[in-house]
């Protein structure tokens, strides 16, 4: 395993990988890597020749600053996760190498990127694809990974992937989670010992609105999710959207689409967790 800090030395890397005609898969982070992470870097490595995982904390994504500070930063830890699974190169730019000038390109993708997310993080999903886009073209892999955790970017990434035409599989994977449940994060290691054990209730509320929902109505199943999570200490709500699964549209009927998620912004603490779970999938 590289760690390569420079487009030029990847470049010059992949070059070599790809004159011998190797497929390149590639997993892009932004470090503090779980095994979420992990499973996203197996799977590349299962369907590909050489991964790349690039690890960069991208501060155009970030709408609010703090988080980005605070945001862990754990290089050495990562490179140890990612050594003895198959990763080729691990690509550590600084923001200098990737924003060498300020990113003026707009990404708009309505009506993906107005809902959820895009509406409570403005100019999130446009940063994005400001560095997705970026990476691609540095890396230029057959196969990018993604989680489902982050359901609308892997929507927003693969709509992002068709506008411009680019030969890239992108390929969802199933969110990993704690034995308790819990959706693996980066931003679990900040919950405290209390938020921690009130955070396993977001994954068991959505679970059991699934066994509810097989004898409900959307909008009852809605009102028992935001029910259930207004009666935690310690959580604190911020959507429960139920959507179709390709246009992120909220849906009023479970017939509506042969495609339903549900998607979930929860604040535990000061710490936003995400969530999601499939109530039809085709
Ligand atoms: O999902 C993430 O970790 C980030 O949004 C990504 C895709 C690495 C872009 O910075």
């Amino acid at each position: 395993m590289k760690i390569v800090h420079t487009i030029k030395e990847l470049q010059t890397e992949l070059l070599n990988d790809r004159s011998k005609g190797r497929a390149i898969g590639f997993v892009p982070t932004m470090g503090a890597l779980h095994a979420g992470h992990a499973s996203l870097v197996k799977r590349s490595a299962n369907e590909n020749d050489v991964t790349v995982v690039s690890v960069f904390v991208n501060p155009t994504q970030f709408n609010d600053k703090k988080d980005l500070e605070k945001y862990p930063r754990t290089l050495e830890a990562d490179c140890k996760l990612l050594d003895p699974i198959g990763v080729a190169y691990i690509f550590a730019p600084s923001v200098e190498e990737m924003y060498p000038a300020p990113d003026t390109r707009e990404f708009s993708y309505p009506p993906l990127d107005t809902v959820m997310e895009g509406v409570y993080r403005p100019g999130h999903f446009n940063g994005v694809c400001q560095i997705v886009s970026k990476l691609f073209e540095a890396v230029k892999p057959r196969r990018a990974y993604f989680g489902e955790k982050d359901f609308q970017q892997l929507a927003i990434v693969r709509e992002m992937v068709r506008r411009m035409k680019l030969d890239i599989d992108v390929v969802g994977c199933p969110i990993v989670r704690e034995e308790d449940g819990l959706a693996m994060s980066s931003r679990n290691t900040r919950l405290s010992v209390q938020e921690r054990e009130y955070a396993p209730e977001i994954s068991r509320t959505l679970y059991a609105s699934r066994t509810f929902a097989s004898s409900h109505t959307v909008c009852e199943t809605r009102k028992f999710v935001e029910d259930a999570i207004a009666g935690v200490p310690g959580l604190q709500l911020e959507y429960f959207a139920v959507v179709d699964g390709n246009t992120l549209q909220t849906v009023e009927r479970w017939d509506a689409s042969d495609d339903v998620v549900g998607c979930i912004t929860v604040f535990c603490g000061d710490v936003r967790l995400i969530d999601n779970i499939k109530y039809k999938e085709r």
